[in-house]
């Protein structure tokens, strides 16, 4: 696989986020069995994440998804944060699993697990694939981390950078000079 021009160097590789979707979804499968699950993805970051995590969690469950507006063009979250799309079932009753594809100040998922608290749910967990915990500002902390990754923006796997690069099959860093 030949390395993107504009990616620094590969953070995750397609073997390293194989094996943390495997063991994500065996230590999902011993924690939550008998729970009333539903994964619920933040889009769009979430996709390629959520679809490979849940095929890795031995036990029935739903899914749904939320697409929340946080970050401008830029790299730095505005600590605004908006919900663009809510989730179509009712959580009532459920154990929720959120699962994000990088928790940097946090205000996102603070916002979103604030939220969901409103919502009846029975419990509600964070899975997050990427932690960058040196930026966190938010008091807001994950569950399951499949890695940390250092200060630097990353892209691929899911995310982006002004809506490019999703489709990389592994995380890599972006070049400085691409959004400096
Ligand atoms: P937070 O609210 O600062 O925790 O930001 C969370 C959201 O910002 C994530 O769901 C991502 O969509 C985006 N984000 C934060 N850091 C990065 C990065 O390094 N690359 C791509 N997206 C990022
Ligand atoms: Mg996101």
């Amino acid at each position: 696989m030949q390395l993107h021009p504009d990616v620094e160097r590969v953070l995750v590789s397609q073997e390293e986020l194989a094996e943390i979707n495997k063991r994500l979804g065996e230590q999902i499968t011993r924690d939550f069995k008998g729970k009333n699950i539903i994964v619920l993805g933040i889009l769009k970051g979430c996709i390629f994440f959520m679809t490979d995590l849940v095929r890795n969690i031995n036990l029935p469950l739903s899914i749904d998804f939320m697409a929340v507006s946080s970050y401008g063009s830029g790299t730095r979250s505005s600590g605004r944060v908006k919900i663009t799309k809510d989730v179509d079932i009712d959580l009532d009753g459920f154990d929720v699993i959120l699962v994000e594809d990088i928790l940097d100040s946090g205000n996102t998922l603070k916002y979103v697990s604030d939220i969901l608290k409103t919502r009846g749910a029975n419990s509600i967990t964070i899975v997050t694939l990427l932690d960058k915990k040196e930026r966190r500002v938010a008091d807001i902390k994950a569950d399951y981390v499949g890695c940390d990754v250092p200060d630097e923006f990353v892209v691929g796997y899911g995310l982006d950078y002004n809506q490019q690069y999703r489709n990389l099959p592994y995380i890599g860093a972006l070049k400085r000079s691409v959004y400096e």
